[in-house]
């Protein structure tokens, strides 16, 4: 059954105030509930009293105190419903008692158990799991909550009232909605901290983990406090409540939720040292931490009016949590590593069969739509309209923002028009980057004409979107183009200028130039689009070595490499000359940021490569793109071995570790040169790091080497043994070793590995790892034989039965399918077919695989 945006309505009662008690028991909670309702003036009339509902156990329910009559009440599947007629007129008390299995929640939403502990996940739609209640998040109250527990630890959302033996007690003042909820009760610890915000208020600041986790908290910690200072620096905004939580759970569907007061992660979002996190997970750890602080405003103090308008609350708060990392570490590092996760998930899904608008406007089931689009594009068009309207406005329309809808449920109408309001901008147009699909690509023709006074340099850009599934025509949209002009000298001489594109064609002219430049387009990548420029390969050499851009800069060396690799799947060629040059200076350049080298290092992945010929209209062969790949990497390791070998060794890792940018640069340019020679070495330097490395980061990554040069057993043994107690180091081997897998034996190590004793799928990160490390691995997904398609389909049945959320998610492995030639097409349908055969299917499983099919 298909929801639509142009169907909302009030509900028709709004809430004044929310008391929960649990009885907690694992295969029988009790949840009393008492909701003070009051008819919503925003729907006038009387109506039917609707709750959702579904799995619980009705005990009891009561209006004003009087049992509601059996022939007044209908219940479904869906929800229970209490017929007008037997509603008081003004306010009325419901009362319930249901009773619920938490043991037996294998979807993890709702209330569930995960190792001994209990703990929920509302969002987006999961407390209809827990009581009968208008799960919706316009339907706003201040919560009560009481439990009863004989575990030690009992957390619920706000300020802590009272405890004693077996219970204790939680007040929400702020008014939330239903899937901001939550509680938590286990045996835990805590590492405590505290933060007191700048008007003065003291903040408790808690950690909670598993006994044994609690030496990994504290950069975890130290990102809080700094989250929570940034807020108050960057965006005015303090915190709001005497405590703060975090739990730590390790059976999590995804990274982490933002629960008010009382934020639930997935433990590998939170647990971090140097012998057991990479310097990305330290990273996502810091930025993760951030976005749930972040949205107490973004979010929770304001959230959505309905589930539409998801990218309000994530777009902006991904834009922020990108913001802060930003300011934490090296801007344009972030910016680069921001672009490459939103090509490689966003473009991918909205070049295919899900493409779907930042704010869709129809949907099946809500948590299929937490996607690379709703965040990340969200997040985008964000910069975008900051772009635009400069900081100042950027600055003053925030400001409107929170000052006109604290404690509201918004919409995106509401954001454009607090921008439009603060600085007098008609976003009419702009809007269309909400409500359409598609990524417009972008082409440029340039014209000089040579004057006396100095000549004109001429751009015209084109705007085209391609079709997505339900929105055939695609009106131009606003685009804001920063351009800056360098002269052939390598001197800028238009600094970065930001070009505002309304038309499907327009030209902007630059006058008064001596000679001829060379132009940087869409500095900063600008706007989310495909810029199709087709420069030669010279000129993007140039823009490697001066542009003063440091995306562009990036980009013309990634746009090299990127045609380099396409010559040689295509016609056979060999590795241009102006790239490998342009690579060596860089390597060389000792004054560059080593992250940023280390970002050049990187070649497209072949997945990238597989876009980009789709695009072009060929049908992308895994295999060669594969070869070609291996093929360059081995010519730059030939042809810089000296180089490289030197930066390798005198990036050795010194003195005590330390996570912060600067050191974490020089390890990813450690490893990238690793990895490179790793294809002329035959693992030698991998099996020297692994003996001796001291931090994940280089063990995982001599790991990789090693499997890669096919001597890693070992290894592998040894990691084990070491690692087999820490659940998400062990994420780690299953994960490397599908994908670094040849192609030719992923499928088969993916199955050997499922049937490992430590293969417990019923937990999101492992199944997550080794599936979701299968498809990562290009060539040996699509491998010709269609068996990694098969095994793949065979666990999104297992899955799906089990906890449709996670299967749902996994099975945009299949997205991209229809690039591929006839016979991998046809065995990939067989396989989407045959799951959407499968009865008892998830509402979850057969929403995605309905659209990938295109059905
Ligand atoms: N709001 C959470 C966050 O972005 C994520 C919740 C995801 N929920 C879901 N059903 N997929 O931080
Ligand atoms: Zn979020």
């Amino acid at each position: 059954q298909t929801i639509y945006l142009s169907d909302y309505q009030p509900y028709p009662f709004r809430i004044a105030r929310v008391d929960l008690t649990f009885g907690l028991a694992p295969r029988a909670t009790r949840v009393h509930s008492r909701i003070e309702f009051a008819p919503n003036p925003a729907r006038p009339g009387r109506h039917d009293l609707f709750l959702h509902g579904e799995k619980l156990r009705l005990h009891s329910a009561r209006i004003d105190g009087k049992p509601v009559a059996a022939e007044a009440m209908a219940i479904t599947d869906e929800g229970l419903t209490v017929t007008a007629r037997a509603l008081p007129d003004g306010p009325f008390l419901w009362e319930a008692e249901v009773e619920i299995d938490p043991e037996g929640n294998t979807a993890l939403e709702g209330l569930y158990m995960s190792g001994g502990m209990y703990c929920t996940q509302c969002e987006a739609e999961g407390f209809r799991k827990i009581t009968y209640y208008p799960d919706r998040p316009d339907v706003m109250a201040p919560f009560k909550v009481r439990i009863e527990s004989d575990l030690p630890v009992l957390l619920s959302n706000g300020n802590p009232v009272a405890k004693g033996a077996g219970w204790a007690e939680w007040n929400d003042p702020w008014p939330k909605p239903a899937y901001l909820f939550a509680l938590v009760a286990g045996n835990l610890v805590n590492l405590p901290d505290s933060f007191t915000t700048r008007s003065g208020r003291k903040v408790d600041l808690n950690i909670w983990v598993r006994p044994g986790d609690l030496d990994r908290c504290a950069f975890a910690m130290d990102s809080l406090i700094r989250s929570m200072k940034w807020d108050e620096d960057v965006y005015g905004r303090e915190y709001d409540l005497d405590v703060f939580n975090i739990v730590a759970v390790d059976d999590f569907n995804m990274g982490a939720m933002e629960n008010k007061g009382l934020n639930i992660f997935n433990s590998k979002l939170v647990l971090a040292s140097p012998e057991t996190a990479t310097d990305l997970d330290f990273e996502r750890i810091e930025g993760v931490i951030a976005h749930e602080y972040f949205h107490n405003w973004t979010g929770n103090r304001i959230t959505c009016r309905d589930w539409f308008q998801l990218c309000l609350k994530e777009g902006l708060t991904v834009f922020r949590d990108q913001q802060f990392t930003s300011d934490m570490r090296s801007g344009p590092v972030k910016r680069i590593e921001d672009v490459l996760t939103l090509r490689a998930r966003q473009f991918r899904e909205d070049m295919g069969p899900l493409a779907h608008p930042p704010r869709p406007d129809h949907f099946v089931e809500i948590n299929n739509f937490y996607t690379a689009t709703v965040y990340e594009k969200g997040a985008e068009v964000i910069g975008m309209l900051k772009r635009l309207v400069g900081d100042d406005g950027y600055a003053r329309a925030l400001d409107l923002y929170f000052e006109r809808h604290d404690g509201e449920a918004a919409t995106i109408e509401d954001w454009l028009k607090v921008f439009e309001d603060a600085t007098g901008r008609d976003l009419t147009q702009f809007r269309r980057w909400y409500t359409d699909a598609g990524t417009p690509r972008l082409t440029v023709a340039e014209d000089w004409a040579p004057g006396a006074g100095g000549g004109t340099f001429t751009l015209t850009f084109t705007q085209v979107t391609p079709p997505t599934p339900g929105q055939d025509i695609k009106p131009p949209r606003v685009i804001p183009v920063a351009v800056g002009l360098l002269n052939p000298n390598g001197d800028e001489v238009v600094p970065t200028t930001v070009l505002e594109m309304t038309e499907a064609t327009q030209s902007f002219a630059f006058e008064g130039l001596a000679s001829r430049p060379v132009a940087s387009i869409l500095r900063g990548f600008s706007a989310p689009v495909v810029l199709e420029r087709a420069a030669l390969a010279a000129e993007r050499a140039f823009l490697l070595a001066h542009d003063t851009d440091p995306f562009n800069r990036w980009e013309a060396g990634r746009a090299l490499a990127k045609d380099v690799l396409v010559r040689m799947v295509t016609e056979d060629a060999a590795p241009s000359e102006d790239y490998l040059s342009a690579l060596g200076r860089l390597l060389a350049d000792e004054a560059l940021d080593p992250a940023f080298r280390a970002l050049c290092l990187r070649l497209p992945s072949e997945d990238d490569l597989a876009q980009t010929l789709a695009e072009a209209g060929r049908s992308p062969d895994p295999d060669r793109i594969h070869a070609a790949r291996e093929d360059l990497a081995r010519a730059i390791a030939t042809r810089f071995e000296g180089p490289l070998a030197q930066t390798y060794e005198a990036l050795a890792d010194a003195g005590p570790f330390s996570p912060d940018a600067a050191a974490a640069g020089r390890r990813a340019l450690r490893v990238a040169a690793l990895a490179l020679l790793n294809r002329i070495d035959g693992g030698a330097r991998a099996a020297a790091l692994f003996e001796r490395a001291t931090n994940m980061t280089e063990s995982a990554a001599a790991l990789a080497c090693l499997i890669e040069a096919d001597r890693a057993e070992p290894a592998l043994a040894a990691f084990h043994a070491r690692w087999k107690e820490n659940r998400l180091v062990i994420d780690k081997w299953f994960m490397l070793q599908v994908v670094h897998a040849a192609p030719e034996r992923a499928a088969e190590v993916a199955e050997r590995l499922a049937a490992h004793p430590d293969f417990d799928w019923k937990n999101p990160n492992r199944a997550r790892a080794l599936l979701g490390g299968l498809a990562a691995n290009h060539a040996g997904f699509h491998a010709a034989s269609g068996a990694a398609y098969r095994f793949y389909a065979d666990w999104l049945l297992r899955l799906d039965a089990l906890n449709p959320q996670i299967a749902a998610r996994l099975s945009t492995a299949f997205e991209t399918w229809a690039r591929y030639d006839a016979d991998r097409r046809a065995l990939v349908a067989a396989e989407l077919e045959r799951i959407r055969a499968t009865p008892g299917l998830s509402r979850d499983l057969s929403e995605m695989t309905g659209r990938i099919l295109g059905a």
